[in-house]
């Protein structure tokens, strides 16, 4: 049985609505997730919803519910909507509030407390309901928080901890023989010097608080919600319930994580496995934040967006394409509305969505919607088909190693050159002569082939309008089965198939 490959997003508190920050990583999951199934991989993908802990609670008990029925409520009506707002293609969606969550939870710790990496003791500190974290002096700027930039609260209590600093050596070593275990180089670094500066056990309970999974051996308390939302990634596949398939998803190959929560993955995340004997993810990546007005886009402070106030306008394609596009995935990066019309209109509008339909126009206009059989390819097809050769390569290592932003543009710059082939071969002046009839044929297919290549490479940013392609194109079989890998093999689309111009892939945006 091969195992399948995992991709994990962070799973989202239920304190708020979504924002774009939010769906940002997993649209990002989305893509590398359809990218490898169309190098025909068995892949897993998995998104869901933190749903315990004071920000949770509090905000419920604010709104005068029940943080059940606030979390249920949340979760039907605002995050598994925009999962189909963005077109994610997610295989299953975990709430910490389920029984197959719970019960997989107590297991864990269970299994820990009897490895002997649990133990009672008192614990004072200061604690950030923001971050759900207990902070070291050295954290705080002015008392504060410096992500939520509120005040910590002093917290004092008997708790149950997990022996995190019998890890240190062991987790260096970790990273020491996989360099490529967090990524990008920066996040890596920034993990192995938190290591290296020493870590101390750390409370995985916590007594003033009600709202979570009670320990086993203590209802009195409950499992710290950052020490039960982690354990989400393996009590979805199965942990301590079906064995089999969590032996055929285990262990993850990607976990996407924005930068803020790096070291919970990245270090509380890898002890808790090691303690539990079970292997250690391949890989966490850290990407940075969307910002507006060069901070952190968030909802508290009002500078959330949230996706469908930018897909209302320019539909869940082009949302996918910009942010990808637009911002190296690792690296911070500010949205503003101009920026992405002016994406929109250039690069979709006016490159992407113009070669689709002059294609398929001019097969109505001079084949009568008929694709023609190709003649002898001239340097320039040939070029062409070269081009596409390079750019499948380029676009594939790129997808493969999370660099969206260069998979991305390696296929715009085929859209790019194919606009380019189209205006130098001038069909419409072929066109006027019947001598050249053949070369004509040659050059309309030579750009339907290249366009069908197109659909197939942006199929996993951009499912709608590639689809929406592959049908005009009249190509055979379901565009999600079309490889990537084998997608510059010349001469897959057949001569004799139907082409039809649809409406505009991307309408011209509207001027208010
Ligand atoms: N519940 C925890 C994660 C537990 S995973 C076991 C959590 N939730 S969150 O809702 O606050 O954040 C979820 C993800 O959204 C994080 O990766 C965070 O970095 C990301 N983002 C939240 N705001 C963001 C931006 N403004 N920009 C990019 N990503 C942002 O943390």
């Amino acid at each position: 049985m091969t195992k399948a490959f995992y991709v994990t997003t962070p799973i989202y508190y239920v304190n708020d609505a979504p924002h774009i920050g939010h769906a940002y990583t997993t649209v990002a999951g989305d893509v590398l997730t359809r990218w490898r199934r169309q190098r025909q991989e068995d892949v897993f993908y998995l998104t869901g919803t933190d749903e315990h802990g004071t920000k949770v609670e509090r905000t419920a008990r604010d709104n005068g519910v029940e943080p059940q029925e606030w979390a249920s409520k949340l979760v039907e009506e605002s995050w598994k909507p925009v999962l189909d707002t963005i077109d994610a293609a997610n295989d299953d969606f975990i709430r910490t509030t389920s029984d197959r969550h719970r019960i997989g939870v107590q297991k864990f710790w269970e299994t820990l407390k009897e490895n002997g990496y649990v133990y009672e003791a008192d614990f004072e500190g200061p604690y950030c309901v923001g971050c759900e974290e207990f902070k070291r002096a050295g954290d705080l700027v002015d008392g504060k928080c410096p992500i939520h930039d509120r005040p910590v609260e002093m917290l004092h209590e008997t708790n149950y901890f997990f022996k995190l600093a019998a890890f240190q050596d062991r987790l260096l070593e970790h990273y020491e023989r996989h360099p490529a275990a967090v990524e990008p180089k920066s996040a890596y670094n920034e993990v192995v010097s938190f290591i290296r500066g020493g870590l101390d056990d750390i409370s995985m309970s916590r007594s003033s608080v009600s709202w979570g999974v009670p320990l086993p051996w203590d209802e009195e308390q409950v499992v710290y919600v950052w020490f039960d939302a982690l354990l989400n990634y393996i009590t979805a596949i199965g942990y301590g319930q079906d064995q089999e398939k969590f032996d055929s998803i285990w262990p993850a190959n990607v976990h996407l994580v924005g930068k803020d929560i790096l070291r919970f993955h990245a270090v509380y995340w890898p002890a808790m496995l090691m303690a539990a004997d079970l292997p250690l993810p391949e890989k966490v990546f850290a990407h940075g934040w969307l910002l507006v007005g060069g901070e952190k886009m968030s909802k508290s402070k009002l500078t959330g967006i949230s996706p469908d106030q930018i897909i209302d306008d320019f539909g869940s394609d082009a949302f996918r394409y910009y942010f990808l596009r637009a911002i190296q995935f690792g690296q911070d990066g500010s949205f503003s509305w101009e920026d992405m019309a002016a994406r929109y209109t250039s690069e979709l509008a006016n490159g992407l969505g113009n070669l689709a339909s002059r294609a398929t126009a001019m097969i109505g206009k001079y084949r009568e919607g008929v694709l023609p059989e190709p003649g002898d390819y001239a340097n320039a097809d040939l070029a062409l088909q070269e081009l596409l050769v390079a750019a499948a390569e380029r676009a594939d290592a790129a997808m493969l190693q999370l660099d969206f932003s260069t998979g991305i543009l390696a296929i715009k710059e085929f859209v790019d050159a194919v606009n380019v082939y189209v205006t130098e071969q001038e069909p419409w002046v072929l066109a006027k002569d019947e001598e050249s009839a053949q070369r004509l044929d040659t050059v309309l297919y030579t750009i339907c082939e290249s366009l069908r290549a197109i659909a197939v490479l942006y199929h996993p940013v951009m499912p709608k309008s590639s689809v929406k392609i592959w049908e005009s194109l009249g190509a055979a079989g379901e565009l999600a089965e079309q490889a990537v890998t084998d997608v510059a093999t010349w001469g897959q689309l057949a001569p004799g198939s139907t082409v039809t111009k649809g409406a505009a892939l991307f309408p011209r945006l509207e001027t208010t």
